[in-house]
């Protein structure tokens, strides 16, 4: 067998810890499958004291974090700090400029700087792995890299964020509202330490910005992203997809055609029969379309200690192994700027949701409303709101663009009987 493969681990939160669990305790069965062994050499995190549930003694220990790049006999650095920037960057440059692999869970920052650490790993002759910045348990980043390379791929869509569908799950099948399962996953730690990342759709986004550049090879381009979150969700929108035929999910989707790059994360009602409308809980799904293998389903835990500590171990396996290539899966120097599409060019069917007055006459308005915006209806419910003379009005309309819609909601919204902005969530046929 050759040399041990050594390795420092930098950040010693639920990630980290599961690294060096699982570099433990499947010590045997890793050197077999890496054909060689791989050894912690140094750890490192802000508090040396911490009691972190597992010993720690057999490690040096490394005060600042970012001196681990320049450790002689360290081959990996793997980055489990986070943060798009900062010392999780700084450590990641030097890393690769220090001719060191790099495996990393970073989502923020490899959706940021992608390109950057990209072309630093090539120039500097080392691999840069990153399988645990999206959807942990699921091997997507190789799937996509390797399985599916024959392949012209056409679109990647899925569920990328298990808080945000563990909420959207427990909205429907216990009928919780928004601020009572908001409570619940703030209770049970599910949420990012920022909220914002997980109710705002950003940590979706940096997924989908990642698995854009590996599925079409376009330089990772998370500004271009449209975001949207989950937080106007309500209970009524829940029933009400139920009623069309619908559940709403918080999907993230990308397509690359003749150049262009469409990305975006936002809720959506699709049809419940769906396989990806099943997924729930805290579980991932992604969809993957290409020329020949028309369409692949992928699902599994995205998040936690195990799946994304196992996604990282897979990463050293692989650079163990002698898999080097490029980290995007084609040279740095060919990953092309895509045009954005923007969210405006959408055509497409949309549910939108209404609190008005219930008076005579409301729903001539409603309708005459969307007419002269040239939006037709499908399918129009209407049902009282929770305070006495209050309606809701659902409609779900035939397809139409975005524009279309957008002045349709700001006529609507114009009316005297209409009584707050009106919501609107687009409906996606896959
Ligand atoms: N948790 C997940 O399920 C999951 C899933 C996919 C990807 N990720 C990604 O994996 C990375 C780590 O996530 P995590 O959940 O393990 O985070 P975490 O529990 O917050 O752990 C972060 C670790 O980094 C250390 N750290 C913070 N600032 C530091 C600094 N300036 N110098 C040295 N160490 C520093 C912390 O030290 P102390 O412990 O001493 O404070 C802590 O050990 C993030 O990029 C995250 O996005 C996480």
């Amino acid at each position: 067998m050759s040399t041990p493969l050594k390795v420092a681990v930098a950040g010693l939160g639920n990630v980290g810890v599961g690294v060096v669990k699982i570099l433990e305790q499947h010590k045997e069965l890793i050197k077999e499958r890496a054909g060689r062994e791989i050894q912690i050499a140094a750890v490192s995190a802000r508090s040396k004291t911490q009691d972190r549930g597992i010993d720690l003694s057999p490690y040096a220990w490394v005060d600042n974090a970012a001196d681990m790049a320049d450790i002689d006999d360290v081959d990996i650095v793997i980055e489990l700090i986070g943060g798009e920037d900062g010392i999780a960057y700084t450590l990641s440059q030097n890393t690769l400029k220090n001719v060191k692999s790099l495996v990393t869970a970073n989502k923020a920052m490899v959706a940021h700087h992608g390109a950057v650490l990209a072309d630093l790993a090539q120039n500097n002759g080392v691999a840069l792995r990153y399988e645990a910045a999206v959807a942990g348990g699921i091997p997507i980043i190789k799937a996509i890299g390797e399985g599916l390379a024959a392949n012209e791929l056409t679109q990647v869509y899925g569920i990328m964020n298990g808080t945000t569908n563990y909420m959207l799950t427990h909205m429907e099948s216990r009928g919780l509202s928004y601020d009572e399962i908001l409570d619940e996953v703030t209770e049970l730690g599910y949420l990012e330490a920022d909220p914002a990342l997980d109710l705002d759709g950003i940590d979706a986004a940096h997924k989908l910005a990642i698995l854009s550049s590996v599925a079409f090879g376009t330089k990772t381009d998370f500004k271009n992203v449209y975001i949207e979150g989950i937080r106007k969700i309500a209970g009524i929108d829940i029933d009400n997809a139920k009623e069309f035929g619908f559940r709403i999910k918080l999907l993230g989707m990308t397509k690359y055609e003749n150049g262009t790059l469409s990305q975006r994360v936002h809720p959506v009602m699709i049809d419940r029969n769906l396989p990806i409308a099943s997924v729930m809980d805290g579980f991932n799904a992604l969809v993957v379309d290409g020329d020949y293998i028309d369409r692949t389903f992928y699902q599994g835990r995205g998040a936690g200690e195990g799946p994304t500590a196992s996604a990282v171990v897979a990463d050293l396996i692989d650079i163990a192994r002698g898999h080097t290539g490029a980290a995007f899966y084609k040279p740095a120097s060919t990953l092309v700027d895509a045009e954005p599409v923007s969210i405006n060019q959408r055509k497409g069917e949309y549910y939108i949701r209404i609190l008005a007055n219930d008076e005579t006459g409301v729903m001539a308005d409603i309708t005459s409303a969307l007419k002269a915006s040239g939006v037709s209806i499908d399918q129009m419910k209407q049902k009282p709101a929770e305070v006495q003379g209050k309606v809701y009005v659902a409609i779900a309309t035939h397809e139409t663009t975005e524009t279309a819609l957008r002045d349709a909601i700001n006529r609507i919204n114009e009316l005297s009987v209409v009584l707050e902005p009106t919501m609107s969530i687009r409906i996606e046929k896959l």
